[in-house]
């Protein structure tokens, strides 16, 4: 996949007439085929994964591995890694500093090859992301370190990862992912506290499972995790839907709809945003794997407050937002996770939304305000996504810059959002 870093869309919005109707299907999930793909270097051999999203993340991993001497091919949304031939301990600086993602390799490097270089993946637009966790973990299991601002290198014993208890003093998805893998071949058994427990750490479980790890827990805040040997998996292995790709269209529908159903969709990973759009006064209804929104007369003001799963995902938070702009009254946005993660609100106010941002963890939201069109540039995935929907309500043509950093996360969004109705095109 070439990544062109001057595309943008330009989307002519419907100036608030709910003019979106169709359905669309959802892909498979970003965040859980990144730590799938990671731990397939767990087993020697070849896994294959299918309803994989064809996104820009997606092949960064799977150039990732190749840097490490893996296999990776993608195909229709199947994508093949073979590991056999896997033996560089470095992971590629360039790649892997664009890539936080890139974290969760070095888990099943260290627990594979014996030791792992890694650049520090710095800060992003989401605010200062820090690594401390998984430095201090892997002490936890007995391996050295050593490293400058360049790079790190975590090495382990020459007989393998030894067992442990790590207590995660912050809820961190890709750590508890990394330790989990990482502790499949450990010697001993490891015990993992105050885990993530969103769906795609179960997934990735699950994934670990079929290759034959023992692990206990995942989806609760205690995994144990028993030694076991691994081989990959018999059959191809799904990927589970993307619940972030999912709640971003129910915005959509919500936004702009008349009976907009997304398909193949898990409601149960959904719980935190039905919700919210059931108090907003969305007309909502979920099958066992669709769900189909409208936009009401009257949208209502609500709050929201972003968590670990099962609470509201803090990438929904920027797109929630938008939506907000057009419910009537007050509505609070508290953003727990991430310290940057409100910077995007400064361009949505540039589109006539009334938007006060008391600190930055919180904000509230006035509405309802009419959006106008502007040129903007998105900084981040979920933030540009915000931007989208901001463009399909507001009145005129807008131009939403970074198209490239919005497919990292999203497969072919022009054409979904075209599918539907909407007025936009990828220049
Ligand atoms: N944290 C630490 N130390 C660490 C690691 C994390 O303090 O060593 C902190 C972070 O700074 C943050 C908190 O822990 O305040 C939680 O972050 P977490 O580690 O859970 O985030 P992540 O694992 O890096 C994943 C998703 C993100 C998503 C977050 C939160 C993947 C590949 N990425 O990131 O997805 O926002 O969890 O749910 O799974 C996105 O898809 O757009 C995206 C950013």
């Amino acid at each position: 996949m070439n990544i062109n870093e001057n595309q943008a869309f330009i989307i002519t919005g419907s100036a608030g007439e709910p003019t979106l109707s169709g359905s669309v299907a959802i892909e498979g999930a970003k965040n859980a085929v990144l730590p799938i793909m990671a731990a397939s270097l767990i087993v020697d051999g070849e896994t294959q994964l299918t309803n994989v999203p064809n996104i820009a993340d997606v092949h960064s991993m799977i150039s990732l591995l190749e840097g490490i001497g893996a296999y990776g091919s993608y195909r229709d949304g199947v994508c093949s890694i073979r590991t056999q031939d896997a033996k560089n301990t470095i992971l590629d600086q360039t790649l892997a500093k664009r890539l936080r993602a890139s974290v969760l390799l070095i888990g099943a490097t260290l627990a594979r090859l014996g030791s792992v270089t890694f650049p520090h993946p710095g800060g992003c637009v989401l605010g200062s992301r820090p690594i401390d966790l998984f430095i201090e973990g892997f002490q936890t299991l007995g391996c050295s370190f050593t490293g400058d601002e360049e790079s790190s290198t975590l090495t382990a014993p020459p007989e393998g990862l030894s067992g442990g208890t790590i207590f995660f003093r912050v809820m961190s998805v890709t750590a508890t992912e990394t330790f989990m893998m990482a502790a499949v071949r450990a010697q001993a058994p490891v015990t993992l506290k105050n885990c993530a427990m969103e769906p795609e750490v179960v997934a990735t479980a699950d994934f670990l499972k079929k290759c034959g790890a023992r692990i206990e827990g995942a989806g609760t805040p205690t995994i144990i995790i028993h030694p076991a040997h691994v081989e990959p998996p018999q059959e191809p292995f799904a990927v589970i839907p993307d619940r972030i790709e999912a709640g971003s269209f129910l915005i959509l529908g919500a936004l702009l709809g008349k009976d907009v159903t997304i398909t193949n969709v898990r409601p149960s990973d959904l719980d935190a945003v039905i919700e919210a759009l059931r108090v907003m006064g969305v007309p909502i209804h979920a099958t066992e794997d669709t769900i189909t929104v409208s936009r009401p007369d009257t949208l209502r003001a609500t709050d929201i407050r972003t968590h670990e799963h099962p609470g509201f995902p803090t990438d929904l938070q920027a797109p929630m937002t938008t939506l907000l702009t057009q419910a009537e009254g007050e509505s609070a946005v508290v953003e727990t996770i991430f310290d940057g993660r409100l910077n995007y609100i400064d361009d949505l106010v540039t589109m006539g939304a009334d938007i006060r941002i008391w600190n930055p963890h919180k904000a509230t939201v006035k509405g309802p305000t009419p959006l106008k069109a502007r040129d903007i540039d998105g900084p981040d995935i979920r933030a540009g996504l915000a931007f989208l929907l901001a463009g399909a309500v507001a009145s005129g043509t807008s131009r939403i810059g970074n198209a490239h950093l919005i497919d990292r996360g999203y497969q072919q969004i022009e054409q979904k959002f075209q599918s539907l109705g909407a007025t936009i095109e990828r220049t």
